[in-house]
């Protein structure tokens, strides 16, 4: 039987501890978040069953239709501590396929867990079974983002996009969220008049056919990307809505959405980093780009952006010159490094002159840019 997938939604410790000592681990993996992740959670991953533990967040009832909204063959429990009927009637309307009123009926609930789970397992084993067509899961989405201007996101970005797709089967999709300067038609060589803006009529019912209508194919590696408008004056028509439908768009349609994001920090890169799965960030090693970070770690705090669960560092142009060394820098830093990647102002100038993608097929010859970001393309794909 196949190993279940719950996500438990609990601010109650004490619930969240007999409901984790009552699971057999073999069974199932269970992730603990708290109500304000429910959203990035679920995007990230298909969940088999969800459980809401009672708080007193007042959003639960939309928190329990966009579960349903994103993978609607999840399985909602609600553990509620109201017996008013008409909280739970609006709870079984969102969704809930089962509620257990807290403290009374936990123990109940934790009884009835092995029947719910083995249904649950035989409805997904007997569907397997009836159609070999399944709907792709979610895809994840992997933003490139700086303080500081010039750090070399989008170089990272685009290279790490061909990459993913020359050396994988896995669709993959690069956006270019600079509205106002863009950067990745250049980088690719992409002449068109085509922008991620012309999805603007059709946000509201948007799906892949719109996307792959507006996108391009890069002819080397196959990998669609959308450009951006290049207009300040964009920003205006475009909204965090628009982000957000065309990224969960993007994730239901291709396996990888890599974001190429602008220094400058405004409602449209705020939304983008909420969608992520991974932010990199991209951090020269010196003092000032420290600095840079410090700041920018101190502006998400204040527009609530949590960075803990998913941040972490690329250090790029690395050189024996470096005024800081890695080691150091991954001691003064509370997000981890995975990858370093070179300076190679040799081996990339003559790409980046002529435009050239950095990646044209399986096997090449690499400059050194483009070998440290393979490595580090590989460890993300395991
Ligand atoms: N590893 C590297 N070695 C040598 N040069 C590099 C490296 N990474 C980036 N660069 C240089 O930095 C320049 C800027 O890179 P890129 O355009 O990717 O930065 P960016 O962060 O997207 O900038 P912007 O903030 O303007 O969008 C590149 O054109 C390249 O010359
Ligand atoms: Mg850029």
């Amino acid at each position: 039987m196949e190993k279940l997938d719950i996500l438990l939604v609990s601010e109650n410790e004490g619930v969240t501890n007999q409901i984790l000592n009552s699971l057999e681990r073999d069974e199932v993996s269970i992730t603990v978040i708290r109500s304000e992740d429910v959203s990035r959670e679920v995007n990230r991953q298909m969940r088999h069953i969800v459980i809401f533990v009672h708080s007193d967040n007042e959003y639960v009832v939309e928190h329990i239709q966009y579960v349903k909204n994103i993978s609607s063959q999840s399985l909602v429990i609600y553990l509620s501590q109201e017996t008013d009927i008409s909280t739970l009637r609006n709870i079984t309307r969102a969704g809930a396929e089962e509620f257990f009123i807290l403290p009374d009926e936990l123990s109940l609930f934790i009884s009835r867990m092995p029947t719910i789970i083995k249904n649950y397992q035989i409805k997904i084993q007997s569907e397997q079974n009836e159609t070999m067509i399944f709907g792709k899961s979610n895809g994840s989405i992997y933003s490139f983002y700086s303080g500081k201007g010039g750090s070399g996101k989008s170089l990272l970005a685009s290279t790490f996009a061909q990459t993913v797709k020359l050396e994988s089967v896995a669709e993959v999709i690069l956006i270019d969220f600079d509205i106002q300067y863009g950067g990745i038609e250049t980088i690719m060589s992409i002449d068109s008049n085509r922008s991620l803006l012309d999805l603007k009529p059709v946000i509201q019912e948007l799906n892949e056919s719109h996307i792959r209508n507006v996108s391009q194919t890069e002819q080397y590696s196959n990998l669609e990307v959308l450009i951006s408008p290049r207009d300040a004056e964009a920003t205006d028509y475009l909204d965090d809505q628009f982000i957000s439908r065309l990224l969960r768009t993007c994730r239901r349609s291709f396996d990888l959405c890599v974001i190429d994001l602008p220094s400058q920090i405004n409602s449209l890169v705020a939304t983008a980093l909420e969608e992520s799965d991974y932010i990199y960030y991209v951090l020269s090693p010196e003092t000032p780009s420290l600095k840079v970070l410090k700041h920018y770690e101190e502006l998400c705090e204040r527009l609530g952006i949590n960075l803990e669960s998913n941040m972490e560092i690329i250090i790029n142009q690395v050189s024996k010159a470096n005024e800081l060394k890695i080691k150091d820098l991954k001691e003064l830093m509370r997000f981890p490094v995975v990858a370093t990647i070179r300076k190679d102002y040799k081996g990339l100038q003559s790409f980046i002159n002529k435009g050239e993608p950095i990646r044209k097929k399986q096997k090449e010859k690499l400059i050194p840019f483009a070998r440290d970001v393979r490595k580090f393309s590989r460890a993300v794909l395991k």
